[in-house]
């Protein structure tokens, strides 16, 4: 690895930010390049053929522009359909955003958990495979939600996303008996990345607290471990964001603490 890696973190929009915030805090040293695929968003509304035909370029191009040592599929919709067909087509380094239905399942005391993500997500194989192998024998329930990452958007973007729209989007995750701690949800896998971005706002919302279980320190680490230990050099090169549609934002500001205090540019 040279000493100053360049990651570059992909997502549909905004919400990869979640994971890009952790693996900045993890490795300072690497220079970054976040792409935001909005020409395309909400990934979750493409069938799986459609999203392979659009990433396995779209990526090429990228590592063509970018020379990365490593990249974080920061978007569990995409990680699901498209990671096998990123793998076959590049050697770089891919580290995907996959639903952490293991720990989720392992650390439930009621043994109900719920994975709330995109429609695409919860439909796919992938996500059925890790029930059937990591479940547990936890009753597991998914919950595709058609548009929580669309209202994490508004929201990150300076729009506003309402308490009501959010409340029924996760409502379905909530399952058993309220008023019994004891037969009820109690934990809930954050499945897209969009949704760590308005925990807070979920928190609030939730009708009984469960566990929120955000796999963006599990993908920092592996990503840390990948890339080996850091040189000496610091990364003076600040940040870029790319967004897909060319669209002239001025979120840079607001946008500098997921970039560990850099202004993207
Ligand atoms: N952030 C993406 C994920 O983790 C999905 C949002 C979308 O539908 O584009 O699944």
């Amino acid at each position: 690895m040279p000493n100053i890696p360049t990651i570059l973190v992909f997502d549909s929009g905004l919400g990869g930010l979640s994971v890009l915030r952790e693996v900045v805090g993890a490795r300072p040293d690497a220079h970054y390049v976040y792409v935001a695929d909005d020409a395309f968003f909400p990934y979750g509304h493409h069938t799986e053929e459609a999203l392979v035909a659009r990433v396995v370029p779209l990526m090429g191009d990228l590592i063509a522009a970018h020379r990365p040592d490593l990249v974080v599929i920061a978007c569990n919709t995409a990680s699901v359909q498209v990671l096998a067909p990123l793998r076959a087509a590049y050697s770089v380094p891919f580290v995907g955003t996959v639903p952490a239905i293991k720990p989720a399942c392992a650390g439930s005391a009621t043994k109900r958990v719920s994975v709330l993500g995109t429609k695409a997500t919860v439909a796919r194989e992938y996500t059925r495979a890790l029930i059937r192998d990591f479940g547990g024998g936890c009753e597991v329930t998914l919950v595709g939600s058609p548009e929580l990452a669309a209202l994490a958007e508004a929201a990150l973007s300076g729009g506003s996303a309402a308490d009501d729209a959010i409340a029924a989007e996760i409502m379905p995750c909530f399952v058993g008996n309220g008023a019994d701690p004891a037969v009820r949800t109690d934990t809930v896998v954050l499945a897209c990345t969009h949704y760590p971005l308005l925990l807070d706002r979920l928190k609030q919302l939730a009708p009984w607290p469960v566990a929120w279980i955000d796999p963006a320190p599990a993908i920092a680490r592996r990503v840390s471990d990948l890339l080996g230990p850091p040189g000496l050099e610091a990364d003076e090169a600040g940040a870029t964001m790319i967004f897909t549609s060319n669209k002239r934002h001025n979120l840079s500001r607001a946008l500098t603490p997921y970039f560990g205090g850099r202004v993207p540019a």
